[in-house]
């Protein structure tokens, strides 16, 4: 259907505003990044990510000039990556030491970096950036938020961390959507720009029982890839998931899909395409386990 290229077009020229740890990141193409273990050095104002294809484990690269949308430079000669492996800075000497047996931990260190139950958001640490600007110098944790196969529906998990250099710690701030500003160094994290509340929803079915749905209407769309949080909470990841029905849809979206860490924290970002205008249903629904259960507060538009 010819109607439907100009639509394709726009979505993979739309460009993302926010790091939104766990959610899926597209590139520039509007094709999942896909570059683990990685690695970014800074050359002029350009940033390079290196990293490894978790599909077929070539070395890939991509480049950026605000750390948020990325072009994928494709597959590169295994000679060449070497030239790209970051050499590692670490200003104030060995203060990030940590390191897991495992992907899923118990994560070691010299000072705990996020609280030990979190096992660091849930990623495996692949990188420290640091971004020194004209205000501050901010650090930033790069990790791998791995699923159970290190498969490439793998996502990311990036996030700043304040470090206190006489206390010798590093914590890492945990924001659902956030970015820095590469020139003054400076951290934003995403205001709202609509909020749609769970009550003012239609509730079918028991809202806080497992295979309930809540449905949301008049969502505003913009026709291109936009940011929505999802505000709910699980009784426990691992024994369930939230899904969404988007429209007419017949097919449900699996939350953990969009987000690899969707229901371990209460805002769940994701990156969709909705119709534009206030057209949008979403219904909300939870699947799982004998007694999981999701708890959804509200939806929340950003950028729009
Ligand atoms: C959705 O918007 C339409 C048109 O503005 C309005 O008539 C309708 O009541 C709205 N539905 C809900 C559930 O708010
Ligand atoms: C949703 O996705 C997660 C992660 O891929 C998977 O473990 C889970 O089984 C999926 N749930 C359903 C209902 O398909």
């Amino acid at each position: 259907m010819r109607i439907l290229f100009p639509l394709l077009c726009s979505v993979a020229a739309a460009s993302t505003a926010w790091i939104a740890p766990g959610a899926i990141w597209y590139d520039t193409d509007g094709k999942k990044i896909d570059a683990h273990g990685g690695g970014i050095v800074k050359m002029g104002s350009n940033f390079y990510w290196s990293g490894h294809s978790a599909e077929n484990q070539s070395p890939m690269m991509y480049l950026s000039t605000d750390l948020l949308n990325w072009k994928n430079f494709g597959s590169q000669d295994p000679s060449v990556t070497g030239m790209w492996r970051p050499k590692i800075a670490k200003p104030n000497g060995d203060y990030w030491k940590f390191w897991a047996a495992s992907l899923s931990g118990p994560w070691n260190g010299g000072t705990d970096i996020a609280p030990a139950s979190t096992n660091t958001y849930g990623s495996q640490n692949s990188l420290e950036l640091t971004i020194t600007g004209s205000k501050q110098t901010t650090y930033i944790y790069m990790g791998d938020a791995w699923d159970s196969k290190g498969g490439p529906g793998s996502n990311y998990v990036w996030l700043p961390m304040a470090v206190d250099a006489n206390a010798k710690t590093v914590t890492l701030q945990y924001h659902s959507m956030w970015r820095v500003d590469i020139n003054t160094g400076e951290v934003s994290t995403a205001t709202s720009s609509k909020r749609y509340e769970a009550e003012h929803a239609d509730i079918s079915g028991r809202a806080v029982h497992a295979d309930s749905e809540v449905t949301f209407y008049n969502i505003t769309g913009t026709g291109r890839r936009q940011w929505l949080t999802f505000h709910y909470t699980v009784s426990s990841p691992e024994a369930g998931d939230a899904y969404i029905f988007i429209n007419d849809s017949p097919t449900a979206i699996n939350m953990s899909d969009l987000n690899s860490r969707a229901g371990y924290h209460n805002a769940v970002p994701v990156y969709l395409v909705l119709r534009p205008g206030d057209v949008n249903t979403v219904r909300f629904g939870a699947s799982g386990s004998h007694g999981f259960n999701a708890i959804i507060d509200a939806i929340e538009l950003h950028d729009l």
